[in-house]
């Protein structure tokens, strides 16, 4: 298994362009299912998880060809990729693929409404929580799907296809808005969801099947309306920047006291991380297609976030904001609200020398002066980048354990880091 050794201390200067986001191209590249017709979809990042979506999908009987690099030659405008599902032979999505990532579970709604059928593995918990699949099942129900729980798999069905529904979910949820979304597209009559999502990725895929010819309205806010379609077409689409990596590569440029122009990217996308690095004493800069990150003085100082659905702060920046916080002139308080189990990198740090006690759902972060490097490992992709933010800012040699993780969602994350200045390499073990 690989490892990444960092030799930390160094202030990252330079310039990254951000690749397209992962958490959007994953529901985008699902939307091909809904239409006989070819998707194209380009700024895709190569990164692990698009790989295993791409089996999935050709596991149900798509087409799927990558179309090289961009036309400009400069490789980082990311692959296209075009799907065509023109003939759906499977309707099984397999515990094997959906255990891996659980994005595959967003199959049942499509393969619901254009096919009236589909077997989906659960998913079942992971490291961050039990993330259960209650709100995507009930909601498809609403819609007049049956579906049983056999076996660990939702045997759905909807012989004569889904009727539009008035539905309100209890909790916010990515997922389950992004699944019904696409099965109301095609379903008879209007679709109401209520408390949707109004995360980015969420509006992203709004203007993807607008622009295969769905009749959606409401998309940024918690209201959307989904008229259903007879049919979808094929489109050409380019996926959004990723605000993730745009905020973790910023937390790398604060945290080393160094300054890096995120570039393919917008401000806009991370507000609430943006406001509270500045708290913390970060200058930013907007710039024509990004921004401009640095430290403006010799430390940063404690700010409490608390996670939140967008556009409040996300959970998906949490750990890397702790890692920050660790070095901080004060004390920080963090608390997660979206996932019950997302402190995992916690006794990681503490392994660097960060000062941190959980208490429940939030996190007492006291700033130290230095960390030290170590050999560390994490359970998850974001809680192992913040060890890698953490050994980029701690003396000496930092080990990271279990790169599968980062590379499931960070695309060439050693090369874009080492570009700005920093010893990091990647150790190739059997
Ligand atoms: C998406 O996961 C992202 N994944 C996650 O990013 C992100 O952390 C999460 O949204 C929240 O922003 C992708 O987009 C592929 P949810 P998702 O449904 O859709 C509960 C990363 O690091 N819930 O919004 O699975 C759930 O347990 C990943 O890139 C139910 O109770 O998240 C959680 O507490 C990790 N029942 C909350 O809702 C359900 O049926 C929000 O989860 C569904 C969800």
């Amino acid at each position: 298994m690989d490892s990444i050794r960092i030799k930390g201390g160094k202030p990252l200067n330079g310039k990254i362009e951000i690749s397209g986001a992962k958490n959007s191209a994953l529901p985008l590249m699902v939307a091909s299912l809904l239409t006989e017709d070819t998707l194209t979809l380009s700024n895709l990042p190569h990164v692990a998880d698009i790989s295993t979506l791409i089996t999935l999908l050709c596991h149900h009987g798509a087409i799927a060809v990558m179309n090289g690099e961009s036309a400009n030659g400069g490789g980082c405008d990311g692959r296209s990729l075009s799907i065509n599902a023109k003939n759906i032979t499977n309707t099984e999505a397999p515990y094997d693929i959906v255990r891996k990532m659980r994005a595959g579970a967003l199959v049942m709604g499509p393969l619901l409404a254009r096919i009236g059928k589909a077997r989906v593995s659960l998913p079942g918990g992971c490291a961050i929580g039990t993330r259960p699949m209650n709100l995507h099942i009930s909601a498809l129900e609403e819609m007049g799907a049956k579906i049983t729980i056999t076996g660990g798999y939702m045997e759905a069905e909807a012989p004569d296809g889904l009727t539009g529904a008035d539905i309100r979910f209890e909790t916010v949820s990515v997922g389950a808005t992004e699944n019904l979304l696409m099965a109301a597209s095609l379903a008879k009559g209007t679709t109401v969801l209520e408390n949707a999502a109004k995360e980015p990725e969420i509006t992203d895929l709004v203007h993807l099947l607008r622009a295969m010819g769905a009749d959606i309205t409401g998309e940024g806010t918690s209201r959307l309306v989904i008229n259903g379609v007879d049919r979808l077409h094929g489109t050409s689409y380019r996926v959004m920047p990723d605000r993730i990596e745009t905020g973790t590569y910023a937390i790398a440029a604060v945290i080393t006291g160094g300054k890096i122009e995120l570039t393919n990217t917008h401000a806009s996308l991370i507000r609430s991380v943006l406001d509270a690095l500045e708290e913390a004493g970060a200058d930013i800069e907007e710039t024509e297609n990004g921004f401009i990150i640095s430290r403006d003085g010799p430390t940063v100082h404690g700010v409490d976030i608390m996670t939140l659905p967008y556009p409040g702060y996300p959970t998906d920046m949490q750990a890397q904001f702790m890692a920050l916080m660790t070095l901080a002139d004060g004390a920080a308080m963090i608390t997660e609200t979206i996932f019950e189990n997302r402190f995992m990198h916690v006794p990681e740090l503490a392994r660097l020398g960060a000062n941190i006690t959980v208490h429940g759902h939030s996190a007492l972060v006291r700033g130290v002066k230095r960390l030290v490097g170590a050999p560390v490992m994490a359970t998850d992709l974001r809680a192992s980048v913040s060890l890698v933010l953490a050994g980029l800012a701690a003396e000496g040699e930092t080990i990271i354990n279990r790169v599968y993780h980062l590379d499931r969602g960070y695309e060439r994350l050693e090369e874009k880091l080492a570009a700005c200045g920093a010893d990091i390499e990647r150790i190739h073990t059997s």
